[in-house]
């Protein structure tokens, strides 16, 4: 017998209803974002090793899939366009844009369309910056890129810009392109603080973006560092980002705690292509059951801080969540 009067772990988890009561971290559909690939010069969409439905879309099958993820309640989506033709130093973003003015034609404001902005796709190297002659970043040359690839997106109706690739003062200078260009509604979610991660492998071979020489330790963050994430997340608040990103999640959740209690902005997590693929894998086996390992993960996101959780898994759990009563 427990003392009278102490706490019970017992009385109030009895039933769903009181259960339903004491949870203290919820998440709606309306907080979690789908990325989607959409890849020029493809005839059929093409499977991505690790990625179950999150395929590389031609552009008719893409808009197909945005319907139907609507359809499921899905409505905030993440564009990665990827050119058929790779450049030395990228200048032209026709299929990017062309994609976001098509996805906006079809789904018009059903979908809030976020299209994230980086030259990895789209150089000759993979590499997220442009080099100068002796190697180096060639930073101004790679700022003015991004600015030019914003603006185009903004241009063609994207509802958000979002910019992954860590060069120095890349918030400031897309916030200052747009403002120019007549967007100064457009919101900047930046990718804040994107560690140099494993986890990124099979975003690779479906953004077409593993660098073709070395990696991107010269300009993301090491995992190990806790403190520097928050200086991270300063800079990009200081330049005019409007949300803050912690980039993976699940192995970063004390990153993502800290940010919660510095910031009043808007936080996003990305729920990364190898965390899915993983979760996949095993649910795939029969070793977990992959349909709750999602959403225990996804409260986890919101619990450690999260506002906004982008996940290859959205349209799963956007069903998952309509189902609940019936269950
Ligand atoms: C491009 C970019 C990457 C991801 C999002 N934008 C890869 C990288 O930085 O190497 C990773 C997303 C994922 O793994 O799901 N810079």
């Amino acid at each position: 017998m427990s003392p009278a009067g102490a706490w019970s772990r017992l009385r109030l988890r009895q039933s769903p209803h009181a259960r339903e009561l004491l949870s203290d971290t919820t998440f709606t559909v309306g907080h979690l974002i789908q990325p989607i690939f959409v890849v020029e010069g493809l005839d059929a969409p093409e499977a991505v090793d690790g990625l179950g439905e999150n395929r590389r879309f031609d552009l008719q099958s893409a808009l197909d899939r945005v319907a139907r993820d609507v359809d499921a309640g899905v409505r905030h989506v993440l564009l990665f366009a990827v050119p058929a033709a790779r450049q030395a130093a990228p200048a032209r973003f026709d299929h990017l844009q062309r994609t976001v003015e098509a996805i906006k034609a079809r789904a018009g404001d059903g979908v809030h369309l976020w299209t994230d902005i980086c030259l990895c796709s789209w150089t000759d190297d993979g590499h997220c910056a442009l080099f100068d002659e002796r190697g180096g970043i060639d930073l101004d040359a790679s700022l003015r890129a991004l600015a030019v690839m914003a603006t185009a997106v903004a241009a063609a109706g994207a509802d958000g810009i979002s910019p992954s690739d860590m060069m120095d003062g890349r918030t400031a200078a897309i916030r200052v392109a747009l403002d120019q260009a007549g967007h100064h509604a457009v919101p900047i979610m930046s990718y804040s603080t994107k560690f140099a991660s494993a986890f990124y492998g099979p975003f690779r071979e479906a953004a077409d973006s593993a660098p073709a020489f070395g990696d991107r330790r010269g300009y993301q963050m090491d995992p190990a560092n806790r403190r520097e994430a928050r200086r991270e997340a300063t800079l990009d608040a200081a330049e005019g980002a409007d949300v803050l990103m912690v980039k993976p999640a699940l192995p970063y959740l004390d990153v993502l705690a800290d940010l919660r209690r510095t910031f009043d902005r808007p936080l996003a997590a990305y729920h990364v292509s190898g965390e899915w693929a993983m979760l996949r894998a095993a649910a795939e086996r029969g070793w977990i059951d992959g349909d709750r390992v999602l959403m225990e993960s996804l409260v986890a996101i919101r619990r450690a801080g999260a506002d906004w959780i982008i996940t290859y898994g959205a349209r799963e759990a956007a069903l998952r969540l309509a189902a609940v009563w019936t269950e």
